[in-house]
């Protein structure tokens, strides 16, 4: 592989969070820019709440073309752009900005990014089929959005706290129009009526991030119909091994998060994003981080 050249006419991008060490987007970004022969860097920068507003100045003052915004500030960074397309108007998030010439735009990429990777990645259709959400946070708020558009037939959303499965519900009827969801509460999980005509399975909570977390679904409540999406990327989670166990369909969200870095990707330079070559840089990463 060519090393990687930094000149006066480098262009800048990265990643804000806080922490930001943990990040692999810049692993799938660089090998992007590399592989597209673009002399752009992708870099992560460390950003104390407190300081938000001050670096996304800084986007301005050094000319930075796009920043991917992560835990804590994609609700806090909405206050500073310049414009926000409409997802974000209406999810009060963004996880990319894009500067255009000193002005500032903010999108999120999380829906687009998970649809695509269900498509191309776990070649399944979401299009008249019954969903399964367990979690309402932020990413809950953008996939379910996402698979509205997408023609689903029905949601039953699912989360620990049950009032903000309930504002989840109210969100999607009042900004979709979208009569078709249910709550099931968090207790009432396994209950296997509730599985027979499921779809498709989607996790966008924590639960499965560590060793003893919280099980979501019993292994005999997994039909071998059923599609498992587990959107956790650090391991494969207790509902991703139930799933390969059974012989199920599944995908583990390493693959959302190439997707919906190829987006940020697009937005910044008008081009279509390697995907291919990003996924094997990711995959290859990770994999040296193991052998460590
Ligand atoms: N693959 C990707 O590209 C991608 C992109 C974005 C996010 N993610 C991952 O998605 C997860 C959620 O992110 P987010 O931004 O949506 O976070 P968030 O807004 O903080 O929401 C967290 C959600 O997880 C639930 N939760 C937390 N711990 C739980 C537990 N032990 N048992 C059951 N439910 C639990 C919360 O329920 P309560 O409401 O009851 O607290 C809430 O619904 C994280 O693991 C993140 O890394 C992945």
């Amino acid at each position: 592989m060519k090393k990687m050249l930094i000149t006066g006419e480098t262009i800048l991008t990265g990643v804000f969070g806080w922490p930001v060490k943990h990040s692999l987007s810049p692993v799938f970004q660089n090998a992007a820019f590399h592989f597209c022969n673009l002399n752009w860097v992708y870099v992560p920068f460390e950003v104390r709440p407190e300081q938000l507003k001050n670096a996304v100045e800084s986007i301005r003052i050094f000319g930075i073309k796009g920043i991917n915004i992560t835990i804590p500030h994609k609700k806090e960074v909405v206050r500073y752009l310049d414009a926000a397309d409409e997802e974000v108007r209406i999810l009060g998030v963004a996880n990319t900005i894009v500067n255009e010439n000193g002005f500032l735009k903010g999108y999120t990429t999380d829906g687009t990014g998970f649809l695509h990777s269900l498509k191309e990645d776990g070649n399944f259709s979401p299009e008249k089929k019954l969903v399964f959400l367990f979690g309402a946070g932020g990413s809950a708020y953008a996939i379910a959005g996402a698979l509205v558009k997408s023609g689903i037939s029905g949601i039953l959303i699912c989360n620990r706290t049950i009032e903000k499965a309930q504002m989840l519900k109210e969100h999607l009827k009042k900004n979709f129009r979208f009569e078709n969801a249910e709550i099931i509460p968090f207790e009432k999980r396994n209950d296997s009526k509730i599985w027979k005509n499921v779809d498709l399975i989607v996790n966008t909570t924590s639960a499965g991030m560590k060793n003893d977390d919280t099980i979501l679904v019993k292994g005999n409540n997994l039909n071998e119909k059923v599609f498992v999406y587990d959107i956790v990327y650090n391991r494969e989670t207790a509902l991703i091994l139930s799933a390969k166990q059974k012989n199920i369909r599944c995908l583990n969200g390493l693959s959302m998060l190439v997707f919906q870095g190829a987006v940020s990707f697009t937005l910044w330079t008008k081009k279509k994003a390697p995907i291919k070559e990003m996924k094997k840089a990711l995959f290859g990463f990770i994999e040296k981080l193991q052998l460590r």
